[in-house]
């Protein structure tokens, strides 16, 4: 079973790197099936206007709904409830298991906000027909929902079975299951020393039950120091 992405954005181009990579191998693959959609062809004015000033007042345009409607309306499949992305700072937090959770899924279309966010009524009547989840990268503000899209995207893909060389690099990463939401240890190549460091020793010894020990113990230390809110959880 492949993947459907549909994303709609007023710029469509910013999604072209997911031609490049792991996610355009993917694409041509057959693993996934992506397709970015113009928000402005379904405009009917003249100037194909997507955006208004809020009701209220305040700074910034806000998204009309009436093109957003049509490009759900065309975009969600007749008797099949596709998944709502619909990126914005105050969405939930993104997560490694919101992404395997997505991966899961057969058809997710993203609706990428700019400007000041898209008027609400567009989510609430989404919601009656699919599920929506709002989505938030994290606690800063990006210009629109695009980068977020690629984002989610390339998280969600690498999980599908096929798109890694490796499965096995999968199991062993920060947020992933195996090392109980540890980050991850540090790593090293050749040569054995460099500008004068050198790898730890551990690593050169061959002991495997050595390796794996000190590998958690750094992982556990790097998460002590940096994130000391996945150890309470
Ligand atoms: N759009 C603007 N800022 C965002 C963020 N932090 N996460 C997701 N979408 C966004």
């Amino acid at each position: 079973m492949s993947l459907r992405l549909d994303i709609v954005s007023i710029f469509p181009e910013y999604l072209d790197v997911l031609g490049l990579s792991l996610v355009g191998k993917a694409i041509r693959s057959g693993l996934v099936d992506i397709a970015v959609h113009d928000l402005r062809q379904w405009t009917h004015d003249r100037h194909r206007t997507v955006d208004d000033t809020p009701y209220g007042g305040g700074a910034g345009m806000v998204m009309r709904p009436e093109p957003w409607g049509e490009a759900l309306d065309a975009l969600i499949p007749e008797g099949a409830a596709p998944t709502l992305i619909v990126p914005t700072p105050s969405g939930q937090p993104f997560t490694q298991q919101l992404a395997a959770d997505l991966a899961q899924e057969s058809h997710l279309i993203f609706a990428c906000g700019r400007y000041e966010g898209i008027d609400a009524r567009v989510i609430d009547h989404a919601a009656t027909r699919v599920p929506v989840t709002e989505v938030s990268l994290g606690d800063y503000v990006l210009n629109g929902g695009e980068v977020a899209a690629l984002v989610i995207t390339e998280a969600v893909v690498r999980l599908l079975p096929g798109v890694l060389g490796n499965p096995e690099s999968l199991a062993e990463e920060s947020h992933s299951g195996e090392l109980e939401h540890l980050l991850e240890y540090p790593v090293f190549t050749k040569p054995a020393r460099w500008r004068g460091l050198e790898v730890p020793e551990v690593l050169l010894s061959g002991n495997h039950a050595l390796i794996a020990a000190w590998r958690r113990d750094q992982a556990l230390a790097r998460t002590r120091e940096r994130r000391p809110d996945l150890l309470s959880e």
